[in-house]
């Protein structure tokens, strides 16, 4: 079943036992949303580099999505065993190489050619996932840098340094919660081995602001573009806290929460670049921050998009709603949602396999070896983009024999038309069909 090369954007790769890339996926490789003249991610992307001119960022947009496990994860700082390093997480088209979880994947590549101050990525990500109106196994990241060489600024003063380029930063009059201190002994350590106590602090406050004044400028573009077409909209101020964080390649680590209908979201994670990348680079006198932000989430939020799926559509009803944004961002304008089509709810339950001592691997699912990715993806690989959500509505374990039960609730609804029963009926049962060939369950 799975071929033994595979050609993604012009390069061929071997696979192995690992390749678990299905064909819906492989397919988005050359799509490129985040490229695409007046698509809503693009516009996103150009927003935000709004905020991170030239020539200080250089900007790179066309990062192949295939890359290695160095790369990926060895290049960061991710250990051995690291849960995002599974296959039930991530897409491998062999043991070293997989479609990247993240744009962080080409922090290192960056950070040895330093030819600029810093720089902004924009890509296509891949991961496992859950299959709701917010999750998609394809995404769009940017992730941004900005870095200063001891050997470069005057009398190697890099906190001086630092303050002068955050004193010509704009300001800003959003309300700003931070409650923590800039870093924590241990849960949130400042690099003591490289970074004076000054030094970190500088960088932190660079970054903190810097990241504020590109969610003023996401935010103010949002609801300008909001009160253009309802004149009831209530401007709502713009709240924003920091929260402490980890992530293998920076300390201390934060994310920024944007409070938005009543609850925190979080937007996006960053933090002081960990030495160990610059020294691996080959340019230990380099120091600096990074971040790392979701384009499709925000492109929702500020386009009051309320399905991931809509992006993927090449439907002019979506599409044709953001002409000449592109070439000029003050046209931009909420998504005007078309007529939603009914939902089609259908159960499917069955029987995980019985965990037997012999544990012979007959490649289907006992309760040990189960993750819900796994069907979470067997149901999009078949119904594609006609399913909106899975849930699992109930799951139990056997009082006598011990085997566990999962119902999953499946709603099939195209944003195209209305499905008629037989059609749902008919991807139901190819993915019933599918669940027991695939994960050896047995149906109730
Ligand atoms: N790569 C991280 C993620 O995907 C985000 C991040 C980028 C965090 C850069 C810190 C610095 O979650």
């Amino acid at each position: 079943e799975t071929p033994s090369t595979i050609t993604i954007n012009g390069k061929t790769y071997p696979t192995d036992a690992w390749f678990n890339v299905p064909s819906n996926v492989l397919a988005s490789t050359n799509r490129r949303l985040h490229l695409q003249k007046d698509h809503p991610v693009s516009i996103t992307r150009q927003i935000l580099e709004s905020v991170f001119p030239r020539p200080t960022f250089r900007y790179h947009n066309d990062f192949d999505p295939v890359v290695s496990t160095y790369e990926n994860f060895d290049s960061l700082g991710f250990p051995p065993d690291h849960p995002g390093r599974s296959r039930s997480d991530t897409y491998y088209i062999n043991r070293e190489t997989l479609l990247r979880t993240h744009t962080s994947a080409h922090e290192a590549a960056l950070f040895s050619a330093s030819a600029s101050d810093g720089y902004l990525i924009s890509a296509d990500v891949y991961r496992r996932d859950e299959v709701d109106r917010s999750h998609y196994p394809v995404f769009h990241q940017m992730e941004g840098a900005r870095v200063w060489d001891r050997t470069k600024v005057p009398n190697g003063d890099i906190a001086a340094a630092v303050y002068a380029d955050l004193a010509r930063l704009p300001t800003h009059n959003v309300k700003v919660e931070d409650p923590n201190p800039p870093s924590h002994p241990e849960r949130n350590p400042l690099q003591s081995a490289h970074h004076s106590p000054a030094e970190a602090e500088a960088i932190a406050a660079h970054l903190k602001r810097s990241l504020e004044l590109m969610v003023v400028e996401i935010f103010t573009r949002a609801k300008a573009a909001a009160a253009k077409q309802d004149p009831n909209y209530v401007d709502e101020p713009l709240r924003v806290r920091w929260v402490e964080a980890y992530f293998p390649f920076t300390s201390p680590s934060w994310e920024m929460e944007v409070y938005y209908a009543g609850d925190w979201l979080e937007v996006l994670g960053c933090g002081v670049s960990k030495q160990e990348l610059f020294i691996n680079a080959g340019v230990p006198s380099q120091l600096g921050w990074a971040f790392g932000i979701g384009l499709d989430r925000i492109a929702m939020l500020l386009f009051q998009i309320p399905d991931i799926r809509l992006f993927w559509s090449r439907d002019e009803r979506f599409l044709g709603q953001f002409a000449g944004v592109s070439d000029n961002l003050d046209l931009l304008k909420r998504f005007v949602p078309f007529s939603k089509y009914p939902a089609c709810y259908k159960d499917v339950s069955f029987w995980l396999r019985a965990t037997s001592a012999a544990g012979g691997n007959t490649g289907t699912a006992n309760a040990h070896d189960f993750h819900e990715n796994d069907v979470m993806e067997i149901i999009r690989n078949i119904a594609g983009d006609v399913v909106e959500d899975v849930r699992l509505t109930d799951q139990f374990t056997h009082p006598k024999t011990g085997r566990r039960s999962m119902c999953y609730r499946i709603n099939y609804r195209s944003l195209e038309k209305t499905l008629t029963n037989a059609e749902a009926n008919e991807l139901h049962g190819r993915v019933i069909a599918a669940l027991v060939d695939r994960l050896g369950v047995e149906i109730r």
